[in-house]
């Protein structure tokens, strides 16, 4: 088949890679594409939100299937309106998108399908909003209802903080439209987890933890980025708790968007707090997680074309994956300054000493514990024939072991490798396994 997907970062990249590792997939487009997307797939100049242009495209070409990367396009509707076209596209409709955009319609959806998440209300009116502050004890969440860049929601230990919090959002406009709504909850404890899941309407695959590391610095210290690296699966929750989040998370929120009338389609990024035995869901997303999605396509073993296309066309019943037991992680290496102001246009050394090109003792050390090492594009540029950094995140170095510790050296080993002015990159992503890891002794995870 033939196959667009949306989207220009290492998300895109590492699902365009599996694609073009798909058995049943011969041609490739991306829009818009980057360096190393391109390099397996025909870009196109068309912007993700560009959706009549992007039909036009697709019927032009006879595109079997669109495979949607970020939220924006979804959000603004494209899957409605590439189904009305007649052509086939993964993703959530705009409603079902809400799970996403809209906090307070992700909790109610939670709370109708009895899914365990915070206790929480959510507010139009700011002195309703500052009466039930007034009205609770302990640490609280305020969050802006819409979508914020990541930056609407505010961990508040005290009651001042709480009510600063509400002024900001809904009188003094701080996250335009999307703060003038509210959603306050309870303060949660533990230990977070992300959970992928493939739906297609009726049923769904799990497709996997991973654990996200947002702060810029080593010890999760520093302002939030997108994400600075990622590792799946993740071993201390074992892999009992994916049928406990399907069984009391994922199944129940499918039965709830159908019984809305509004089926759900897609990937849910199901972002969880642990506990102990206790789960609890902090948030939903519609799309996969970036660069979580890099860490899982590692993983995937199988035709990815044909399940994302099963899943649009409600057929997930049918359809089964496999995921590689082994473990993947994901380093990003970043612009010097992201997530505040950085440069663009710095040149980009030494990538293609990674993958085939490696030194041969380092090559062999690879292939003698069964290491892959990955390296996806995720903002960079062609300038004049050399290649330079176009944005925060640049990089995202991804490696695949059988054990998670070999896995992130081998990352390590390989970013090392690669130049550029002011690059950053964390240096302890997965440390809360590998810390639990060597607490145990269980060198065998
Ligand atoms: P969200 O945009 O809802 O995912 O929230 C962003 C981050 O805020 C989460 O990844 C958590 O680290 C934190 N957070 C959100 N809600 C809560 C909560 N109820 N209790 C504790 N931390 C939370
Ligand atoms: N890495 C978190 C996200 O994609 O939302």
């Amino acid at each position: 088949m033939k196959v667009l997907v949306i989207g220009k970062g290492g998300r895109e990249h590492s699902i365009v890679w599996r694609l073009h590792e798909s058995e049943s997939v011969w041609k490739i487009f991306c829009a818009t594409g980057n360096p190393g997307i391109n390099q397996i797939a025909e870009p196109v100049a068309i912007a993700p939100t560009d959706i009549p242009a992007l039909i036009e495209f697709a019927r032009s070409k006879s595109v079997d299937l669109t495979v949607v990367g970020p939220e924006d396009p979804l959000a603004a509707g494209i899957v409605d309106e590439f189904t009305r076209a007649g052509l086939k596209i993964f993703g959530p409709t705009a409603q079902a998108s809400q799970l996403e955009t809209s906090k307070s319609f992700a909790k109610t959806v939670m709370r109708e399908a009895g899914v365990p998440t915070a206790e929480f209300e959510s507010f139009d009116d700011a002195d309703a909003a500052r009466r039930y502050v007034q009205s609770r004890k302990g640490s609280m969440v305020v969050k802006a209802d819409g979508l914020a860049l990541g930056k609407g929601v505010v961990v508040c230990h005290e009651q001042s903080a709480a009510l600063g919090a509400i002024a900001d959002a809904m009188e003094r406009g701080r996250f335009g439209i999307a703060g003038k709504r509210v959603v306050i909850e309870e303060f949660l404890t533990g230990e977070e987890l992300s959970f992928f899941a493939l739906c297609d309407g009726e049923n769904a695959i799990a497709l996997g933890t991973a654990q996200d590391h947002k702060a810029i610095f080593d010890g999760d210290r520093g302002p939030n980025t997108g994400g600075m690296g990622a590792y799946s699966p993740v071993p201390q929750f074992g892999v009992e708790i994916e049928a406990r989040i399907m069984a009391e998370v994922v199944r129940p929120t499918l039965a709830a968007m159908n019984a809305r009338g509004t089926p759900y389609r897609g990937v849910l990024f199901v972002g969880l707090m642990i506990d102990g035995e206790k789960i609890n869901v902090i948030e939903f997303n519609v799309r996969f997680g970036d660069p979580e999605c890099e860490a899982l396509m590692m993983r995937f073993d199988g035709d990815l074309a044909e399940t994302l296309l099963a899943a649009a066309e409600g057929n997930l019943a049918k359809a089964s994956i496999r995921l590689s037991p082994r473990s993947a992680v994901a380093v990003v290496m970043s612009s010097g300054g992201y997530p505040g102001e950085y440069a663009k246009g710095i040149e980009i050394t030494d990538l293609e000493r990674i993958e085939g090109n490696a030194p041969s003792e380092i090559k062999t050390k690879w292939a003698l514990n069964k290491i892959r090492v990955k390296v996806f594009h995720a903002g960079t540029a062609m300038r004049e024939g050399r290649l330079v950094t176009d944005g925060g995140r640049v990089l995202t170095v991804t490696a695949m072991a059988p054990k998670l510790a070999a896995a992130v050296d081998a990352a390590y080993q390989a970013a090392e490798m690669i130049e550029f002015k002011g690059r950053h990159f964390r240096r302890d992503i997965a440390h809360r396994a590998l810390a639990r890891i060597s607490a145990s002794g269980r060198a065998s995870v």
